[in-house]
């Protein structure tokens, strides 16, 4: 019979400590000791299989069934899976605290359950009231949506045994324990056990388990990260708290493509479904001020564009401040540079402002050339025409380099209505048909595109 007993396992190099200790004494690493269940005894009990009992197979005889999926009727959602959710499979949703993570997952569960499959949605964090009080805000209906308020797994464990759902909800992993460890919920080790506990229960039973995580700013020691290898899908609910848009980014996902994103707008009936990002997002553009520009950013497969906005002043005394929202602030540093260095624009003296609208991150160098063009634009206080997109790469010497997908966000540009697109003058392979319905205009370093850009036109 295999035995119980928890010790200390250094991360780093193995070293097995019956204590807790700060540092571990053969590596000499700091907080690396994770307390972990250890079996002793025996550990299988069948002897040794004879040669040739188990045998590699070839890759041709392998059959490739379709895995067995159960489509979630939120599109954004949907998407991000890959076509919905596997059955079995551990799916973790991690973001920040208070950015809509149950939110979400109240609403999945609400349009997953039905007559044929019951949601149980156990909650560590909120009292049954609570989520009712929440559900009721959100228009779901719980017939079929059964919750419990439960901190401890191997109980939450037991009443899922008893309901068999047709999906788990765990929210979140940081606040359920289990008693055979002493650490505090939340730990490593109680986040690590419990989620393989979770594993253990979901894989034979084939349900899905659906896991919410927070993160903190820092990176999380304690946060879904550990986790992340050991779930099937990883998706992060992203965006600033005070913007209501929120992007779903999957960066993990063993059954689809980590390329698609979901976007979503949190209204006062819940996270909404954000079809049409572009146009949201360019909704209360006025195109006629100086520095503001119009970016066509990839979100992975999505072409999304978004209003920048950039603002100069003369910096009232001691350096100079450069400051981005929505921006690498690195990179908004090179863009000054450059443009003082490449184009002469005398920015040593100014405070430098820069804004993505609506709360997106963008993190692609796609987005330079309209930063740069929107610095440029509030510097000399000339607008860039307002039916322009701009997309482009900048390198240090001033020219403006290819991008990835260039076809893709042109046609996004021109279905929005834009006229004309200031390009890099590389445009890469397969450009013949580029463009079409759309002005294209080439070019091959920052100084002339400030010079287009900034145009008058009729
Ligand atoms: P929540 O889902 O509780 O965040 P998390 O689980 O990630 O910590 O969302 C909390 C925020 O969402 C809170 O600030 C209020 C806001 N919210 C709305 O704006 N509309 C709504 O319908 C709901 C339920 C929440
Ligand atoms: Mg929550």
């Amino acid at each position: 019979m295999a035995k119980r007993k928890t010790s200390y396992i250094c991360q780093q190099c193995g070293y097995i400590s019956p204590a807790f200790l700060g540092r571990c004494p053969e590596c000499g690493e700091w907080n690396t000791m994770v307390e972990t269940i250890e079996e002793t005894g025996p550990r299988s009990t069948g002897a040794r299989k004879p040669i040739g009992a188990v045998r590699a197979a070839s890759l041709a005889s392998v059959g490739s069934a379709d895995l067995d999926r159960i489509p979630v009727p939120i599109e954004e959602m949907n998407r991000v899976l890959g076509g919905g959710l596997v059955r079995g499979s551990l799916v973790l949703l991690g973001g920040d605290p208070g950015i809509g993570k149950s939110t979400l997952v109240l609403q999945i569960a609400g349009a997953l359950a039905t007559g044929m499959r019951s949601v149980l949605y156990i909650s560590g964090e909120e009292s049954a009231q609570q989520i009712k009080l929440r559900a009721d805000r959100l228009g779901v209906k719980g017939e079929h949506l059964l919750v419990l308020s439960e901190t401890n797994l191997q109980l939450a464990l037991d009443a899922a045994e008893a309901a068999s759902p047709g999906l788990l909800i765990i929210d979140s992993i940081q606040t359920v324990y289990i008693d055979d460890m002493t650490s505090a919920a939340g730990s490593v080790s109680q986040v690590r056990e419990c989620t393989s506990r979770l594993m253990q229960w979901a894989k034979p039973r084939n349900i899905p388990v659906l896991i919410v995580g927070h993160v903190t700013k820092e990176g999380a020691i304690a946060g879904p990260r550990v986790l992340e290898h050991m779930v099937d899908a990883v998706l992060y609910l992203e965006g600033e708290r005070h913007h209501h848009y929120r992007i779903l980014r999957g960066v993990k996902n063993r059954f689809g493509s980590t390329d698609e994103v979901g976007v979503f707008e949190m209204a006062d009936v819940g996270l909404q479904e954000v079809r049409n990002p572009s146009e949201a997002f360019l909704e209360e553009r006025n195109g006629n001020a100086a520095g503001t520009t119009v970016a066509v950013t990839m979100e992975g497969t999505r072409p999304i564009l978004v209003e920048v906005q950039a603002l100069s002043t003369t910096t009232a005394f001691g350096l100079p401040r450069r400051s981005g929202n929505g921006l690498d602030s690195n990179r908004l540093q090179l863009l000054v540079a450059v443009l003082q260095k490449r184009v002469g624009l005398p920015l040593q003296g100014q405070d430098i402002y820069a804004n993505v609208v609506g709360g997106l991150r963008i993190a692609e160098p796609a987005a330079d050339l309209p930063v740069a063009l929107a610095i440029a634009s509030s510097f000399r206080d000339r607008p860039v025409d307002q039916q322009t997109v701009a997309i482009g790469e900048i390198g240090l010497s001033g020219e403006i380099r290819s991008v990835n997908h260039l076809e893709r966000r042109l046609i996004e540009a021109r279905r929005l209505g834009f006229k004309r697109a200031i390009v890099p003058a590389a445009l890469g392979r397969r450009s013949a048909s580029f463009g079409e319905g759309i002005e294209l205009i080439r070019v091959s370093n920052l100084g002339e595109a400030l010079e287009t850009a900034m145009q008058d036109r009729k």
